[in-house]
């Protein structure tokens, strides 16, 4: 299995603090099923800045450290680039990294609101050949209050990942009634673990995954898995036309 967003590079961000941290959640992830993770360490998020290169020899550092341990787990580089307005000008200087080198580029949203300029911004990094990724958007105030504010970005061509977690409980009944119904609608096209640690923000991969399976049946978590491998390879991923969100399940009714 593809983790595809992570902090499990050490002493850069809020997630993983030091290297023993690190290889502590590289063995988590290995017991979770997880053969190769994307460490995608904060960008620009008001306090953490981690710019391409940094994080490209990083990834280098902690793989050779889980190959002496004899650890089964491949980390590629990725990173999580909060929104800003100058976020194309910096890809052009080589700040900004996408995932495992593709087009795929990891988009954070700010946890309160929608910033006005997000669409035309998502609509200019298509026009340059990148395909972004809305992480977590279920986590975004402004969403959950409007779903379709999501369904909106996804149908110009935004791609979105929703976190295990979320999907478990692991972040409240609202975000995880909100989980279901985004999958629903096919407004998610990836499921990843966004771990921080290995205790209070852990992979909780396999708990979604029989989550999934119950909700919607192995077809929907073959999607995903099946997604986030054609991610690495940089390949289109299968995408499913977005429908209208229904309204039951956020009334509670489910
Ligand atoms: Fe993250």
């Amino acid at each position: 299995m593809i983790d595809i967003h992570s902090h499990i590079l050490p002493g850069i961000d809020d997630g993983a603090l030091t290297m023993e941290d690190a290889v502590s959640m590289a063995k988590q992830a290995v017991n979770e099923g997880i053969t190769k993770i994307i460490a995608t360490p904060h960008h620009q998020n008001g306090i953490f800045f981690n710019r391409q290169q940094d994080i490209i020899k990083r990834v280098r550092e902690l793989n050779c450290v889980l190959q002496s341990e004899n650890i089964p787990l491949e980390v590629l580089p990725g990173q999580e680039t909060r929104i800003y307005g100058s976020l194309l000008d910096d890809f052009e200087k080589g700040d900004i990294l996408t995932l495992n080198h593709t087009n795929y580029l990891f988009v954070e949203l700010p946890s309160g609101h929608v910033p006005r300029y997000t669409e035309q911004l998502l609509f200019e990094m298509q026009l340059k050949g990148l395909t972004p990724i809305i992480v977590h958007p279920e986590r975004n105030a402004e969403i959950m209050n409007n779903p379709e504010k999501l369904l909106n970005l996804v149908k110009k061509g935004a791609l979105a990942q929703l976190t295990a977690g979320s999907l478990t409980g692991h972040f409240g009944k609202k975000v995880q009634r909100l989980s279901v119904q985004l999958i629903e609608s096919n407004t998610i096209h990836f499921i990843a673990s966004d771990a921080h640690n290995t205790s209070t923000r852990s992979f909780f991969m396999r708990e979604s995954i029989s989550k999934i399976h119950k909700e919607f049946g192995s077809q929907v978590n073959y999607y995903f898995h099946q997604n986030a491998e054609l991610i690495v390879q940089g390949q289109p991923i299968y995408k499913q036309e977005p429908s209208k969100i229904k309204c039951k399940r956020f009334l509670g009714i489910f």
